[in-house]
């Protein structure tokens, strides 16, 4: 005799219903309901194969795969009316099927468990998510290679510790952000790759001695093959893991180049202008154009990192299998996804909207004695120079520029001699920020030679 108050999904043993305080802490639909569309997938596969098997009739499965579709309909189009009472989405789901085709929907949650259900969906929903960002950074990738091949061969300062170190090319320095972000991509297709292993069958934790077919499941759901241990399928969360840490590596590198956003766009450096449309003004001074789109990416990491750092957190010590502890798995995987796809989107609105002012950048590339290692190298080559007194001989020679409040090519070539007597004229041909840039042709250098065979290799990976 089941009890009116008591849960209609597992109420049989229960006299009274549950306080409100516990279905509050209990109930995760508040959430769990952004995996309607997977739960509902991953039902439709799971009737499907308990009819193939003969476990289910037909007729039940046909009724339930239509019905399920049902449910969705009214879930995309907000009608569904959602229970904390029900607690979930997968008994949400279970029990409006129920309402709509009768006794078979009793029949769906046969040789299976809410334990193998949740790992599937949370799979299923991170795999979707894997799948968006890896478009999304698709794109980034495109705006960053436009913004490099149209300044290849642009000079701008090099920084090592936000000094000047030595001339790259603007093209050089979109380029590496190509490269973080491409690892970025290929990271998020080795997790993808590994998590992709169906859950479903597993049950509660031992199997089910139902004679179900979980390659069957496995295939319709787009899984590679079905995940070989029961315990391990319905107990671990480290795909989420794996998508956290992979997020997390995203997020801190689309926040360093939002830092550099920041700090370009500055009155002081004006290498960057950022379009009004990822701008904002300020309500007080009417100057203002802040870059607060390339402030809230900075931030993002923020959370992202916290919520792998949560489900860490959450995850340490459990003991297998399922412990309900892992219903906190979800929130903070949806909120880092969101908003990481959000910085992605708005980074890759700034990137392509942003102009690089072409003769700030040449200005600043000369200035800061950007030079002085290719005439150390000079020193080396010419003059035959031990590395360590050229940079002597040229260390001696900034402070002579420094003195004389000039740059490296401003040095008379007498001046120089005073300080090393052998210096000659062909010296003045390596001080020049275009010549020193156009030198750098090692496999990955600065060169804008070399630039333009790395953007044509990614031009043609990205196709
Ligand atoms: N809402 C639960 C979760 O997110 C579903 C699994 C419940 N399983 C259980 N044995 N109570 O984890």
């Amino acid at each position: 005799m089941t009890n009116k108050t008591a849960n209609t999904m597992w109420g049989g043993r229960f006299a009274d219903g549950p306080d409100a305080i516990m279905e509050a802490i209990n109930a995760s639909i508040g959430f769990d309901k952004r995996m309607a569309a997977q739960d509902i997938e991953g039902s439709r596969a799971h009737a499907a194969m308990l009819a193939a098997t003969g476990i289910l009739s037909d007729n039940d499965a046909k009724a339930i795969r239509e019905g399920l579709l049902t449910v969705l309909s009214e879930i995309e189009t907000g009608k569904f009316q959602f229970s904390a009472a029900l607690e979930d989405i997968h008994m949400n789901v279970e029990a409006r099927l129920k309402e709509i085709v009768g006794e078979a929907a009793g029949r769906l949650h046969t040789a299976r468990s809410r334990n193998d259900q949740v790992a599937t969906d949370f799979k299923l929903w991170v795999r979707d998510q894997m799948d968006a960002v890896d478009a999304a950074l698709g794109s980034l990738l495109q705006g960053l290679l436009q913004q490099a091949s149209a300044g290849a061969d642009w000079v701008m300062p090099g920084f090592t510790h936000l000094q000047v170190a030595q001339p790259v090319t603007w093209g050089h320095h979109m380029m590496a952000y190509v490269e973080m972000f491409g690892r970025d991509r290929s990271r998020f297709a080795d997790a993808r790759r590994r998590m992709n292993e169906s859950p479903l069958g597993a049950a509660a934790l031992a199997g089910t001695s139902f004679p179900i077919d979980r390659d069957m499941t496995a295939k319709a759901l787009g899984f590679d093959r079905p995940a070989a241990n029961s315990l391990d399928a319905v107990a671990d969360r480290d795909f989420a893991l794996e998508f956290l840490s992979c997020a997390s590596i995203t997020a801190m590198h689309l926040s360093r180049l939002a830092e550099e956003l920041v700090i370009w766009s500055s009155a002081q450096f004006r290498f960057v202008a950022l379009s009004d449309r990822f701008s904002t003004g300020s309500s007080i001074m009417p100057q203002k154009k802040n870059p607060d789109a390339a402030e809230l990416i900075r931030a993002k990491i923020g959370r992202i990192m916290g919520a792998m750092v949560g489900l860490f957190t959450v995850m340490k010590g459990l003991p297998l299998a399922y412990s309900k502890d892992m219903q906190e798995d979800k929130e903070q995987v949806f909120d880092a996804a969101d908003n990481l796809m959000l910085a992605i989107a708005a980074m890759d609105g700034m990137v392509r909207d942003m102009t690089a002012n072409r003769d700030a950048l040449a200005a600043a590339a000369s200035s800061g004695f950007s030079t002085a290692t290719d005439l150390a190298d000079w020193l080396v080559r010419e003059l035959g120079l031990p590395f360590r007194d050229a940079h002597h001989v040229t260390g001696t020679l900034v402070a002579m520029a420094e003195k004389k409040g000039c740059d490296l090519p401003e040095l008379t070539l007498e001046e120089m001699q005073g300080v090393h007597g052998d210096i000659a004229a062909s010296v003045f041909d390596v001080l020049g920020v275009e010549n020193s840039v156009a030198s750098r042709t090692s496999y990955g250098g600065t060169a804008p030679d070399q630039v333009r065979k790395q953007i044509a290799r990614w031009q043609k990976e990205l196709g």
